[in-house]
């Protein structure tokens, strides 16, 4: 019989976390040789945890793999043997399988270094505090985690437990978010006025969706996917216009089935955190990094329907930022989904070549008072500026040294894995490393807080509250944690 933690005892815990709950007798393993091997577990070892653990598995020791789903582990675990042959490792080292994340750290706890997190949203932050917990360097996918609340828990009790920590956000590795930086503080665009951005996500179902209970599939831990969320049956949905699948049904190619997990599950609040939450740490990341790293004010809404359970199927906003020492006040724009059956983006930059705007599935639009800079991608890994004639003279600017690298490049770009097992061993502190995602998630975040809220609000990031809509605060922490997963 599971029960429930009110939000107010939750809190309490979690930012007590990084004492009370902390193990005192063990401290994380902090000096490595830069050669070293570490010992590494990843959590949600198929679908991203498969590349994102063969992003390390080259240089380091893969010694459990742990999935809610037993199929999936088995078949990450031969995925593993396979790259080792491809990569005609010497590689002894077999990882155990779980799972339960809790019996993995409960069994091998003391042999492990570090802890890839991969699984859907919502289970990011339990998954990554007991890593914390048992003091063990952390990587998690992006969204850090789905609610502002555990975004800032789990970012002061690895801060406070001294471990290396990382997002799985790549663009932050690559060259083309620091080059924007540095044009726009350099003067490339002139000054910076607006910036807009967007994706074609969802690409999977969002809107209101119906739950059909359904029979949970051979080999899923239901209980360990669910983790802290609310206890409810595995199910299936619909749409309204689209049957939910039968559980015998073949899986149509080229369609996912309106199970909710693997995958579906983006579109739930309580598992995953919409379009914005899927993409947003990947399109928002050059924003937030060329704005200072800092927190908007206010965020304005407007999406189709949202409902209690489940995120719009389009939605667009307005971030404003305050005014800086280097920058004016400015809007940062957000589009996403699709509306009366056509991509929603936001108006094309007259300087933007129209071809490339039209096949941009999600970009980003720089707009300076002397020009634009333009990326048709989610990771800013090749952004361009316009007027050609202004990015010629921009590149005659660069070669006479005028405008200047000023942002150390990663090592490891597009590989954010990598570049944080690297930092341990390495003894550097990796570029997505939580001072940098917590923020940045929050930023994206808030979006989904005006979302639900169904109207604007303004956000005091020290405080972390909405102060024009008392109601819009019960969006920035989970309702309730099961009890066992808190
Ligand atoms: N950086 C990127 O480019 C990128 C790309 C895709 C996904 N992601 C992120 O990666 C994460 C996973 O996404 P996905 O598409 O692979 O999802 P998925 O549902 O396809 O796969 C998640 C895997 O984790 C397992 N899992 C679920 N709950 C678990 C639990 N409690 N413990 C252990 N294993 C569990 C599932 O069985 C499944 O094998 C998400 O946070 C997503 O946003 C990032």
């Amino acid at each position: 019989m599971h029960t429930r933690i009110d939000r107010r005892t939750f809190l309490r815990t979690g930012s007590a976390l990084a004492t009370a709950m902390a193990m005192p007798t063990i401290l994380p393993r902090n000096v490595f040789g830069a050669n070293e091997k570490l010992n590494i577990a990843t959590i949600g070892a198929l679908g991203k945890g498969q590349s994102d653990t063969h992003n390390v598995a080259d240089l380091h020791n893969i010694v459990a793999l742990v999935d809610a789903d037993m199929n999936r582990a088995e078949a990450a675990a031969k995925g593993l043997a396979k790259f080792y042959e491809s990569r005609k490792s010497d590689t002894k080292v077999e990882a155990k399988l779980y799972t339960d994340f809790r019996k993995m750290f409960d069994a091998q706890h003391a042999g492990i270094d570090a802890v890839i997190v991969s699984t859907p949203d919502h289970t990011h932050f339990p998954a990554a505090m007991w890593a914390v917990r048992h003091k063990k360097h952390v990587t998690v996918q992006k969204p850090m985690c789905n609610y502002i609340g555990e975004v800032r828990a789990l970012h002061k009790a690895a801060k406070a437990a001294g471990l290396v920590t990382q997002m799985g956000n790549q663009g932050r590795t690559m060259d083309g978010q620091r080059a924007v930086k540095e044009w726009i503080e350099q003067g490339a665009i002139g000054t910076l006025k607006e910036i807009r951005l967007w994706t074609n996500r969802p690409i999977w179902p969002q809107g209101p969706l119906h739950k059909h209970t359904a029979e949970t599939p051979a080999g899923l831990d239901w209980d360990s996917w669910l983790g802290q969320e609310v206890e409810e049956p595995y199910f299936t949905f619909d749409d309204g216009k689209h049957d939910a699948p039968k559980a015998d049904e073949p899986k149509k190619k080229g369609r996912r089935g309106n199970a909710v997990a693997p995958f579906n599950w983006r579109g739930w609040w309580a598992y995953g955190s919409g379009a914005l939450g899927d993409m947003g740490c990947h399109i928002m990341d050059a924003t937030f990094n060329v704005l200072g790293r800092r927190i908007p004010v206010k965020i304005e809404a407007k999406s189709s329907e949202v409902t209690d359970l489940t995120a719009p199927v389009w939605s667009e906003l307005v971030y404003h930022f305050a005014a800086s020492d280097t920058l004016p006040a400015l809007k940062v724009t957000w589009h996403d989904g699709s509306k009366d059956g056509k991509p929603n983006k936001p108006e094309r930059d007259p300087l933007v070549p129209e071809e490339a705007f039209a096949k941009a599935s999600s970009g980003m639009i720089f707009i300076g008072t002397e020009g634009t800079i333009f990326e048709p991608e989610a990771y800013c890994s090749d952004p361009k500026i316009y007027s050609e004639e202004r990015r010629k003279d921009v590149e005659a600017m660069i070669k006479s040294g005028k405008i200047k690298q000023t942002e150390a490049r990663s090592k490891y770009p597009g590989n954010p894995q990598k570049e944080w097992a690297q930092g341990i061993v390495e003894g550097f502190t990796p570029s997505s490393n939580f001072d940098y995602s917590a923020p940045l998630t929050e930023f994206v975040m808030l979006g989904n807080l005006a979302i639900r809220s169904g109207q604007a609000v303004s956000w005091d990031t020290t405080t972390g509250k909405v102060t024009n809509l008392e109601s819009a605060n019960r969006f920035v922490n989970r309702p309730a944690y099961r009890k066992g997963w808190e």
